[in-house]
């Protein structure tokens, strides 16, 4: 590695507490000094901010770890892509973000910082540029589909199939980001909620956001015939191969979608293996599959489904309280794949309670939470000395 990562995490943790800061400079900045490129990117940017900032924070947590790095990274480049983003983009947007970073680090901003983010920002282009060329020619940068069937599942929740015009190849427990001709530019993901079948179609669970863009046209005003654009599939939580350890799949709300694909591949290639389903839901209502979840229970005689609905007169985090109770209650997670799908605050809290037991699960896979810094982030530099916390990636007795 050319570039020292202590001294880009140092660098890091002073801009991470102005993140909100950075990111409106950084994109000032690179439109002010690039006009062209402001067309790429959607008409709001309140969302790809916070995006754009937790994958930087995703980077410098991995920066110790380049394989996983590397990894990330290729993904991340393949998947830009579908943006129209195209090599030469790479250095106006680095010289963006190194004038963001610049701007926010006031006099902690040094020659040996700027040259150890330039060295990086460098490492970061090479892999993600790399990965796009180094794809074969049958990759494409996004998927042209048409909407085949949609089903009200629930008043706010639809099951859409979606029939790729070319072979789309994905494994079960990935998601795709889809986009709309209605919302050009806006991209969001969904857990494909099918194993790979032999006519090629993907199932995807979609519930609505109130006041969300995406999510309300394809609840309610996309039918069947429309064309969609599909993003290369993403996300490895996926079944571990080979594994033959017993399986607990926690699935919440539209979280089902994804512990329904690996189910489906569960009972095609691992009939004997052992499966329990936690499936919970704020509703009776909520629980909007249960017929496919009957038909499974058919097929698989290893697999035991236990739902988790709390009562009427349960709080807001009833579900969350009930499945950490649940879990708590079961204790004895020694030799188990765990896999967790729903919400993301619901699933980080989950997996830290799992990974904190004392038989903890040997595996726990669920999808990368997003990173977002809306919640508790002090606005000021006076909130920051007044309200020190850690930093995850400072390392105090490096400090002294
Ligand atoms: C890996 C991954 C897999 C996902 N799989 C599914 C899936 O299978 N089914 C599914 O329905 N959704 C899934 N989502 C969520 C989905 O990607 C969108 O975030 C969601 O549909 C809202 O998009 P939108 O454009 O309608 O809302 P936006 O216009 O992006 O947001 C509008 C407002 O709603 C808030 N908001 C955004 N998303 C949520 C949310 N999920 N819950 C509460 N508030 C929110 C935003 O902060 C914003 O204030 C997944 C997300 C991830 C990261
Ligand atoms: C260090 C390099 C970069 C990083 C870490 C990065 C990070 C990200 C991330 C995490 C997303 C969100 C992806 C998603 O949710 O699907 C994103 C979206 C995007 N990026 Fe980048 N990016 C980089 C370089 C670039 C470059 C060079 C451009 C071109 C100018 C670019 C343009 C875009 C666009 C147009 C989007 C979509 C915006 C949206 O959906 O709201 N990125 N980027």
């Amino acid at each position: 590695m050319p570039f020292d990562p202590a001294v880009i995490r140092a660098s890091f943790a002073i801009v991470e507490r102005r993140a909100d800061h950075l990111t409106t400079f950084f994109y000032a900045h690179l439109f002010n000094h690039n006009p062209g490129l402001r067309s790429l990117f959607p008409a709001s940017l309140h969302e790809q901010r916070d995006r754009m900032f937790a994958a930087l924070t995703r980077i410098v947590l991995r920066l110790d770890d380049p394989e996983r790095l590397t990894e990330y990274l290729r993904a991340l480049g393949r998947d830009h892509r579908k943006f129209q983003v195209a090599p030469e983009h790479y250095p106006a947007f680095g010289a963006s973000l190194i004038a963001a970073l610049r701007q926010c680090s006031g006099h902690y901003w040094t020659p040996e910082t700027e040259k150890a983010w330039t060295e990086a920002y460098t490492v970061i282009a090479q892999v993600m540029t790399g990965s796009a060329a180094g794809l074969p020619e049958d990759d494409p940068a996004w998927w042209e589909a048409e909407v085949a069937s949609r089903r009200r599942a629930a008043p706010d929740l639809v099951v859409l199939t979606i029939a790729p015009m070319r072979p789309y190849p994905f494994t079960a427990g990935q998601y795709v980001t889809i986009s709309s001709p209605r919302a050009p530019r806006v991209w969001r993901p969904y857990s494909i909620a099918n194993a790979p079948r032999s006519d090629g179609g993907l199932e995807v669970h979609v519930r609505r956001v109130p006041g969300g863009l995406l999510s309300t046209l394809l609840v309610q005003d996309v039918m069947p015939g429309e064309l969609l654009r599909l993003g290369p599939p993403l996300g490895d939580a996926v079944l571990a191969p080979a594994s033959r350890r017993p399986l607990l799949l926690v699935a919440a709300g539209s979280g089902w979608g994804q512990t329904k694909a690996l189910l489906e591949q569960l009972t095609a290639e691992q009939p004997e293996r052992e499966a329990t389903v936690l499936l919970a839901a704020r509703s009776a209502a909520g629980q909007y599959d249960l017929d496919t979840v009957r038909r499974m229970l058919v097929r698989n005689p290893r697999l035991r489904v236990l739902t988790a609905v709390p009562g009427p007169t349960a709080g807001p985090d009833g579900v969350t309280a009930l499945l950490r109770e649940t879990l708590r209650r079961h204790g004895d997670f020694a030799g188990w794949d765990v896999h967790l799908s729903g919400p993301p605050e619901l699933v980080a809290e989950l997996a830290e309670l799992l990974r904190a037991l004392p038989s903890a699960p040997g595996l726990i896979r669920h999808d990368p939470a997003p990173l977002t810094f809306n919640r508790d982030r002090p606005l000021t530099s006076s909130d920051w000395f007044l309200d020190h916390r850690d930093v995850p990636w400072i390392n105090r007795t490096d400090l002294g």
